[in-house]
This record gives C-alpha cells, sequence and structure tokens, in this order.
C-alpha cells in the first residue's frame, strides 16, 4: 500500500514534468518477454526524453490475474528508470517475462536510461492492533475480511505474495448452490437435500455431516451475497458427481475464480479494508490460552507483531507442498500440482502449534485433467459441456463425468498414464476457459482424421467411438459406462484433443473447525479467538471432493468465519 503509493506518485510526477517542461512527444515501442505461456507477453512502452513514462499491456495470455503483477513491475521500471527491480512473489515467470518485454521495448528505441535513485521516503507507520486479523487474501479471506468489516469490525488482511486472490485465481468451473434464483428460472429443480446427498456420496460419506449441512443451506445466499458484492455468477454448468446442474459460473463460461477475486478485491479496496501485501504470517500468538496476535514478516525482513481480539487463517491447503503431501499420502509422490506456488501449507503448520487439532490429512484429491507434464488444469466444465476421453486406442474408458478420484485412476490405468479429451468447436464457442486452452496451445485441432493422426491413434476407430457416443446421446443411454449426464453429440468438421494425466488438486485434510468456523483444539474446544476458513480447513469433502463445491467451501465459511471473529472480537476486554 505505502510503497505502492509512493511509486505511483513518482512515476506519474515524473510524466507531468517530462510533458510540461520538454514539451518532448512521446514514443512507443513494442517488447515481448517469455512469460509462463507460450505466446508470452506483449507490452507497449512509452518513452520520452530518454525516460520511459508509461507501460501498457498489449497481451499477456498469462491469466486473467497476471496483469496487475505486470503492472507492478513497470510501476517499480518507471520509478526506478532501471530494470533491476524486483520480481513479484507468486508470479515470477510473468515478472522475468515483463522485465524482457521492456527490455526490448528499450533496446528498439536506441534510448539508454539513466536510474533513479529513489529518496528514502520516511516509513508509514502502519496499525499494529486490529479486532480481526484475517491471515491470506484468496477467496476465503477475502470474504471473511469483507464479512467482518461489514459486521463492524476493524480489520487487517494481510497478504504473504504481491497478489490477490490466492489459489482462487486458478478457481474455473464455478460454484455450487442449491435452490437458486438462476435454478429457479431455467426450471432446474434441486434442493439442499439433493445438494447433501451428492456431496455425501463424493465423499464417500466420509465428510464431517454438520459442516456438509451448513454448506448446502448457505449455498443459495452465498450466490446472492456475492453478486451484490459485484461477481456474475449468472450462468450454469455441472461436474462429476451432481444429479443436476447446479455449477454457477460467469456468463459464457469464464473462469469463475478471477470473477469472484476481482469484485471482493475491488469490495475489500472501496471500503477501505486495510489489506498489507508481501506481508507473511510467521506465527499466531497465544496468552492465557486464547489467540490474541499474529506475527508478521515484511519482503524487507522486517518483523513485527499485529495485536488482534480475533485472528482468521485462510491461507489454503498444501497442495504446492510436495515434501508435505508425500508425508500425508506416500502414493502421490512424484504427482504435479495444480495450485498456486504459494498454497504450502502454512497456516496448518501454524494452527498446529497452538495446539489447533488437524482432520483428514491424507485425503489429497488428483485433478483427472491437467495438461499431461504440465500444471494448467483443464476444467470439468469442458467434460460437464459433453467432452469425451479417449485412451490411445481411441476408445472410451471411463464415465467422464464420474467423481475426479474414479476418472483419476481410470486415466492412470490407461497405456502410458495419460488420455485425451476430445471436444467439438460447438464447446470451443461456449465456453471461454475452452477456447482459452486453444489459444494457449494445449490442444491439436483439425478434423477427427487430423486429430488422429496428431494423438497417434486410429481415425477409424476414433470415428466409431465418437458415432457410438452420439449415439449414446441420441437414446439417452451409455450401454458402454452407463454415463446418465449426456449433454449433446460432439459434431462438425473441427475437433480439439488436450492430452490429460491427473494432478494433485486439492487437499481435503486440514485444520478442524466446527459449523462456527472457530478452530478446535485436540481436546475437540474451541480455541478462543482462532478462526479458519477456505482449503486450510479439513473434514467438509471427505475423502473426494466434489468440483465446484470448492468455491462454495471457501465463501460460505469465509462469510461465517469474518462475522463470528468480528462478534467475538466485540466480547474480548
Ligand atoms: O475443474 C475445475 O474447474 C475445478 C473445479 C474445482 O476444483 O472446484
Amino acid at each position: 500500500m505505502k510503497k505502492n503509493f509512493f511509486g505511483k506518485l513518482f512515476g506519474l510526477t515524473l510524466l507531468m514534468f517530462t510533458l510540461l517542461f520538454t514539451g518532448a512527444s512521446a514514443e512507443t515501442y513494442e517488447g515481448t518477454g517469455l512469460g509462463y505461456d507460450k505466446d508470452g507477453i506483449v507490452l507497449d512502452v512509452e518513452i520520452t526524453n530518454n525516460k520511459i513514462v508509461d507501460v501498457k499491456v498489449k497481451r499477456a495470455k498469462e491469466s486473467e490475474f497476471a496483469t496487475p503483477a505486470i503492472q507492478k513491475i513497470a510501476k517499480k521500471v518507471i520509478a526506478t528508470q532501471s530494470l533491476d527491480v524486483d520480481g513479484v512473489s507468486g508470479a515470477s515467470l510473468t515478472s522475468e517475462g515483463t522485465k524482457e518485454a521492456i527490455e526490448e521495448a528499450v533496446k528498439k528505441s536506441g534510448v539508454t536510461l539513466t536510474a533513479v535513485t529513489l529518496q528514502n521516503t520516511k516509513a508509514v507507520e502502519l496499525p499494529k492492533e486490529a479486532d480481526v486479523v484475517v491471515i491470506g487474501a484468496g477467496g476465503a479471506g477475502l470474504t471473511s475480511a469483507i464479512a467482518a468489516h461489514e459486521k463492524g469490525a476493524k480489520v487487517i488482511l494481510i497478504e504473504k505474495t504481491e497478489l490477490l486472490g490466492g489459489n482462487t485465481n486458478y478457481a474455473t468451473a464455478g460454484l455450487n448452490a442449491a435452490g437458486t434464483k438462476i435454478q429457479e428460472k431455467l426450471g432446474i429443480k434441486d434442493s439442499p437435500e439433493l445438494f447433501y446427498e451428492d456431496t455425501m456420496k463424493g465423499g464417500k460419506n466420509k465428510n464431517n455431516k454438520e459442516l456438509v449441512r451448513v454448506l448446502v443451506n448457505n449455498s443459495s445466499a452465498i450466490v446472492d451475497w456475492l453478486t451484490e458484492r459485484g461477481a456474475d455468477l449468472s450462468e450454469l454448468t455441472s461436474t462429476g458427481g451432481q444429479s443436476v446442474k447446479r455449477t454457477h459460473r460467469p456468463t459464457g463460461g469464464s473462469a469463475v475464480g478471477p470473477n469472484i477475486v476481482a469484485a471482493l478485491s475491488k469490495t475489500a479496496e472501496s471500503e477501505k479494508i486495510d489489506i498489507r501485501k508481501g506481508t507473511k504470517a510467521i506465527a499466531l500468538v497465544k496468552a492465557k490460552n486464547k489467540i490474541v496476535g499474529v506475527k508478521v514478516r515484511e519482503v524487507d525482513g522486517k518483523e513485527y507483531t499485529i495485536k488482534a481480539k480475533a485472528v482468521i487463517v485462510a491461507t489454503g491447503g498444501f497442495g504446492a507442498n510436495a515434501k508435505m503431501v508425500e508425508k500425508y499420502n506416500p502414493k502421490l509422490k512424484g504427482f504435479g500440482s495444480t495450485n498456486s506456488p504459494a498454497i504450502v501449507g502454512d497456516g496448518i503448520i501454524m494452527v498446529e502449534k497452538v495446539g489447533g487439532a488437524l482432520v483428514d490429512m491424507s485425503e489429497i484429491q488428483t485433478h483427472p485433467t491437467v495438461v499431461h507434464n504440465k500444471t494448467n488444469m483443464i476444467t470439468e466444465a469442458v467434460r460437464g459441456e459433453g467432452a469425451i476421453l479417449v485412451n490411445r486406442d481411441g476408445k472410451r474408458f471411463i464415465d467422464e463425468l464420474e467423481t475426479r478420484d474414479v476418472v483419476s485412476k481410470a486415466i492412470l490405468s490407461q497405456k502410458g498414464k495419460s488420455a485425451f479429451l476430445i471436444f467439438d468447436e460447438d464447446i470451443r464457442t461456449k465456453l471461454k476457459a475452452a477456447d482459452g486452452y486453444v489459444k494457449k496451445g494445449f490442444a491439436v485441432e483439425g478434423t477427427l482424421e487430423e486429430i488422429a493422426a496428431k494423438i497417434g491413434t486410429d481415425a477409424k476407430t476414433l470415428e466409431a467411438t465418437l458415432n457410438k457416443y452420439n449415439e449414446a446421446v441420441k437414446n439417452k443411454a451409455d450401454s458402454e459406462f452407463n454415463k446418465k449426464n449426456l449433454p449433446k453429440e460432439l459434431t462438425g468438421t473441427k475437433y480439439y484433443a488436450i492430452e490429460i494425466s491427473p494432478a494433485v488438486h486439492h487437499t481435503m485434510g486440514g485444520v478442524h473447525i466446527n459449523t462456527n468456523a472457530e478452530v478446535l483444539g485436540k481436546n475437540g474446544r474451541p480455541i478462543k479467538g482462532l478462526y479458519a476458513a477456505g482449503e486450510v480447513t479439513g473434514g467438509i469433502h471427505g475423502a473426494n471432493r466434489i468440483g465446484g463445491n470448492a468455491v462454495a467451501d471457501i465463501t460460505i465459511f469465509g462469510k461465517i468465519a469474518g462475522e463470528n471473529a468480528a462478534i467475538y472480537s466485540k466480547s474480548v476486554k
């Protein structure tokens, strides 16, 4: 906040000064850098009077949330007139790509930059006391912070990376909710009871029943709450293991996570919540059996303690911590992960240190369709729209909309331990996320014969597979795999195939909470002043999470944690 402000001010002053007093005309040069995406980052760099005065993002297919990282680096470069600036934590490839692009543009201009030494601005003294401190600004943390603030608490939200959103930035399919206005409008008959049954069945009845009840009973209301705060959840799709369409997503099928993160970030900023990026929680402070604060460390190494009446831990799971994954489930040794690199279980470790109980730690979900040998998840919504899976022989081998554990296992038992996701042009145009995958170069494309050749399978067999599947859709009966959800035939002249295999996606175990989102100690009693929400918690999803239930979980329990922490904080002297 403080550093950003001075950087912005400096950049703006520089621009105004240059234009007012030199009258020099600005020239724009294009630069390209290699980021996370193979097509790279393309920037327009404006140079006036031998100085960079503006950087605009021309193209960045990285992901929707990479733009803030690019802008952040650009601001630092403008302020210092140097490329020797730190990257944004959690976005190292994007950071490097941004610097490369600016460097290329500067080279084209022929200008030699003169580095500016920034005046040492007097550090702004930040408040070190709050009613509620929220750790982690992903979907759960942002929701908690807003809910606590709206209940009248003074909130500080800390985030160890420079980006808001955490793993929620990667959430794609949607948010599951039953009995919503949208379902009613579309004539879909659903109920919290049916949602409960699907969730319990998907989780192999290992789920914490009380938490599941809270999830299903609050699901319709959270759609309204998020919509009132700017999220777009106006379309429906379905994911594996659901009886009806209840996965709420943005118009046109774009990814749900970035949409919700943008809406919540804007809300938190407009509500003037104190958000501290680049601030990592290193320990919970406990005194006389209750939590009374958080010890934090800033990027520059400075440590301080924030005194708090209540603390909410919303740091996410541990899907990107390979060692922890292996410790709790050795069978997953060597698996890739779809998670943000920041999701390493630090909240779980901190809670354990103050006596919090953990549950279901070995329950770790793999997502079945992740680009083979990469970390990019291909949303279940592609299968929800009608895509099929075939093996190297060009044959289907499973009901594509079975739960994730079942589909993952089936893929791993195929030759090469991978499979191909096949979809048509209609799915690509209907689902923005699918279009994005094609643009990112994950798919091979062409006629059925051409894609058969490209994936190394027999064209006649692939054609027979599609014909048989289309017959099943027509007859509403899949005699091979008994698939119930048969949305559409695969038709037309253009098809796409993506090679996929499973990777670690969601850690279902974590901190033990009750229905008030209070963290429970090993004795089963709440630890006073300590709350948790989102993937850091365990128990709700049992042995297998249903796609679309995470976004519901993090927002519903985020709101509960925020409201209860605010109420509790008022009772603390
Ligand atoms: O497939 C997906 O889009 C993932 C959804 C989820 O994990 O809830």
